[in-house]
């Protein structure tokens, strides 16, 4: 096993990764919530019960378990209703505990309805994707969607642990390995050094831990999200938009991961645009991405309705905010103008 701590003083956690780990959820509440526990509730969704992951759990407490549906759809104001009133009924205290599992969906779910719920309780992460292992379980970062936007309420309430469980992998769709790849991705231009896809040459937890060490680091260097927290978005302002221009239209879908891939190829336009990278780094970009074994093709979409959904992106204040590359590694930049945005979109249209 191996343990990677994020540092947020009295706030700090573990996140233990490697085979097997949802059989320790009793050791791991015991060790992070305490002996005042005397209910759980285990908040899931359908595959990871398919997949027998949910089967034979020891939380050294009785618990129920309960499934919210799969997909983004799921993660709404409505779903956090429905559980906070399962909770309500099962007479869950203040000082029981929510465990999450399943990938990001369900880790967002499960955190907000535990921020909320009694006005906070503890939660726990057992992380079954890779995208959750490596990003979405991490951070305290926990809400839902609005039809106007992804994650436009929410709330930073940290875990008390992280486990992630890399034998809950073997279950994964080809789709969703996609999808943590995209974060991976992104990593490879955030941790030190020159960005390359060395990671992927190192087992399986090792990957996964040296995704959540970089992630663990720049949380607990920024927790509730100034400028530095924000490189974490990398890639993901274009990501966002071409998720919410395909909301409800399974066709248009694309996986996060995936808007991913293409939204760092684009940042990396974007920053030559703006003459803050050569055209080597734009090339480092895309074999990165491409040693990921990701696309950077831009699908269809109409690019005003791209740059207007870029405005509304959350992280934007009210211009056009991106995270991008430059001299001094990956950075916000502010103030971006549309036409520069639009230009480049433009420049990825042609190159498809
Ligand atoms: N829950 C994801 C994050 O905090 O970044």
């Amino acid at each position: 096993m191996i343990s990677v701590p994020v540092e947020l003083g009295a706030r700090r956690y573990e996140v233990e990764i490697g085979r097997g780990l949802r059989h320790d959820l009793a050791r791991v509440i015991s060790d992070s919530v305490g002996p005042g526990v005397r209910r759980a509730v285990v908040v899931t969704q359908e595959p990871v019960v398919a997949a027998g992951w949910a089967d034979g759990l020891d939380l050294g407490v009785p618990h129920e378990i309960v499934v919210v549906g799969d997909g983004e759809r799921s993660k709404s104001l409505a779903t956090i209703e429905t559980l906070t009133s399962g909770f309500a009924r099962d007479g869950l205290a203040r000082t029981d505990v929510v465990v999450a599992l399943g990938g990001g969906v369900v880790t967002d779910l499960a955190g907000f309805a535990a921020a909320t719920y009694h006005r906070g309780m503890a939660y726990i992460n057992v992380a079954t994707s890779l995208l959750a292992q490596v990003d979405a379980a991490i951070g305290g970062k926990t809400g839902v969607n609005l039809p106007e936007g992804k994650n436009l309420v929410g709330s930073f309430w940290q875990p008390r642990a992280v486990l992630c469980d890399t034998e809950t992998l073997t279950s994964l769709p080809a789709r969703e390995w996609a999808c943590g790849r995209g974060e991976m991705a992104k990593y490879a231009f955030l941790g030190p050094g020159e960005p390359d896809a060395s990671l992927l040459s190192l087992d399986l937890d090792e990957q996964v831990a040296r995704c959540a060490s970089i992630k663990a680091e720049v949380v607990a260097a920024d927790e509730h999200e100034g400028d530095r927290r924000m490189v974490l978005n990398y890639g993901h302002t274009l990501a966002h938009a071409l998720e919410a221009s395909a909301f409800g239209d399974e066709s248009l879908s694309l996986r996060h991961g995936e808007a991913v891939a293409i939204g760092l190829v684009f940042a990396a336009l974007l920053a030559r645009r703006l003459g803050r990278i050569d055209d080597d780094r734009v090339e480092l970009h895309r074999k990165v991405v491409g040693a990921f074994d990701l696309s950077s093709r831009l699908p269809e979409r109409d690019p005003h309705e791209l740059v207007s959904l870029m405005g509304r992106d959350k992280k934007a204040a009210h211009d056009l905010t991106f995270v991008l590359d430059g001299e001094k590694g990956v950075e916000v930049v502010r103030g971006v103008g549309e036409d520069q945005v639009l230009a480049t979109l433009e420049e990825m249209e042609a190159a498809t």
